[in-house]
């Protein structure tokens, strides 16, 4: 088949690659210029474990190309959309990088193809695009819900063994050549109407974000009652109903998925007349979460002013380089505008942060460069590096009182209380 992917970032990448894996020809249509160039080069413009292997794959053998020229989605079977959709700060979702797209296909596209939707958007979306734009073209295009789940970090193995596969669609024809493409994939793949499929992508994250915000009141409320989470949630997790996938009490989540999309969908709710109570509750925690750990520092260092802290991690998970919504932005900042001396490190994301703080923030190479001279390290994401460190040697260079905040429950608190550091963790009780 020939397929055009439009919008190089972490999920048209993958997604490029991957149909590319299957034989299938691909070109992958990217607006950036800089992303551009090491495209064309078959450097991959992400940090993803194996992505730039596969796409070196794919080059090699003739089935992936680049360009920033829409105009070479004419002729293709399929047309995927994978540009992003941010969401504004009332939450309403930001369409108009999908609706650009789509308003030049039209002009551009003339023979019958099929326009698939990968990008997350708001339930009733799909429906419209068909209403304002399909129904104008030339030739006849059918539309495809098909929202992708993949996790940074894990992307392809979330792409090549995902849990399901959904499409949704009406036009029969349309939803088994998608199906087709797909066929060496072995998941259930699951046809529904558009609007469902839409939804489907809404639910299962506000679902996960509801399970992580769950856990953290239960960590706050551990650290209050002296209850150990490390005990609790394993526990809880066991009961097959409830199952023990994020159930791990932490800073909260963060990322380009979770907040914009609990936001989304709490947006469209109230727009639709709905009180989504149980979901404002679960982004109102995730921020708190955020807070906690700067009062934490405040507490254990008397104040911030003047204090020297470190971060450990600027991405808002392992395995990534993308700091988008990570909860180490908004504590950075905070740090920052209350006066400590802020120090921040990490494997991947540095150059991303960069972007957001220059030269309010002290960036450095490495961990043990980041410690030196603080009086407290704050773990924000649980890279192998991090936790494998010399604590140690961390200790010398540090100053009193060698406070650390374990913002993700991943370092060995009895080790680090061995080596004379004041340990906190979230729902884990102080040494
Ligand atoms: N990142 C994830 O883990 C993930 C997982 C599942 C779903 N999603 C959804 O997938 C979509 C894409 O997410 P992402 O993280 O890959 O976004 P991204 O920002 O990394 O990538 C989007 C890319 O599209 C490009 N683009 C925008 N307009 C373009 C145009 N007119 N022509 C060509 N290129 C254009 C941008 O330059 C950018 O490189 C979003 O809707 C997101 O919610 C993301």
């Amino acid at each position: 088949m020939k397929i055009t992917v439009i919008g190089m970032g972490y999920v048209g990448l993958v997604t490029a690659c991957g149909l590319a894996s299957f034989g299938h020809q691909v070109l992958g249509v990217e607006k950036n210029h800089s992303k551009l160039k090491k495209l064309m080069q078959f450097e991959s413009p992400i940090y993803e474990q194996g992505l730039d292997e596969l796409l070196n794959k794919a080059a090699a053998e003739g089935d992936i190309q680049f360009t920033t020229e829409l105009n070479g989605a004419d002729g293709s079977d399929l047309i995927f959309i994978t540009v992003g959709t941010p969401s504004t700060n009332s939450g309403h979702v930001d369409l108009s990088q999908v609706y650009t797209v789509i308003n030049q296909l039209v002009h551009i596209i003339t023979k019958p193809t099929i326009l698939v939707m990968k990008s997350t958007v708001p339930p009733g979306t799909g429906e419209k695009i068909i209403r304002r734009f399909l129904n104008k073209c030339k030739t006849e295009v059918n539309y495809i819900s098909n929202p992708e789940f993949l996790r940074e970090g894990k992307a392809l193995l979330d792409w090549f063994y995902p849990d399901r596969i959904v499409i949704g669609g009406k036009d029969n024809d349309s939803i088994q050549q998608v199906k087709n493409i797909y066929k060496k994939i072995n998941a259930p793949k699951l046809v529904m109407g558009i609007t469902s499929a839409e939804m489907v992508k809404y639910a299962s994250n506000a679902f996960l974000a509801t399970k992580i915000s769950f856990i953290n009141e239960i960590a706050n409320i551990c650290d209050l009652l002296g209850a150990d989470i490390d005990e609790v949630a394993p526990a809880v997790g066991m009961d097959k109903r409830i199952g023990s996938d994020f159930l791990r009490a932490g800073l909260g989540y963060g990322g380009s998925c979770f907040p914009k999309d609990t936001k989304g969908l709490n947006f469209i709710s109230t727009l639709h007349g709905y009180n989504f109570n149980l979901l404002k509750a679960v982004i109102e925690v995730n921020f708190q979460q955020r807070l906690k750990a700067v009062h934490k520092l405040h507490t254990m260092l008397g104040g911030l002013a003047g204090k020297k802290i470190a971060v450990m991690g600027l991405t808002f998970k392992p395995g990534t380089d993308d700091v988008r919504e990570s909860p180490a932005l908004d504590i950075l900042s905070l740090l920052a505008s209350e006066g400590a001396v802020v120090k921040a490190c990490d494997p991947h994301g540095k150059d991303n942060a960069f972007k957001y703080f220059s030269r309010k923030i002290i960036f450095c190479e490495d961990a043990y460069e980041c410690a030196k001279g603080v009086q407290a390290v704050l773990l924000n994401t649980e890279w192998p590096q991090f936790i494998h460190l010399n604590w140690s040697i961390i200790k010398q260079t540090m100053q009193t009182p060698y406070f650390v905040y374990d913002g993700r429950n991943a370092l060995d608190k009895k080790r680090l209380s061995k080596l004379g550091f004041k340990y906190c963790g979230v729902g884990r009780p102080c040494n």
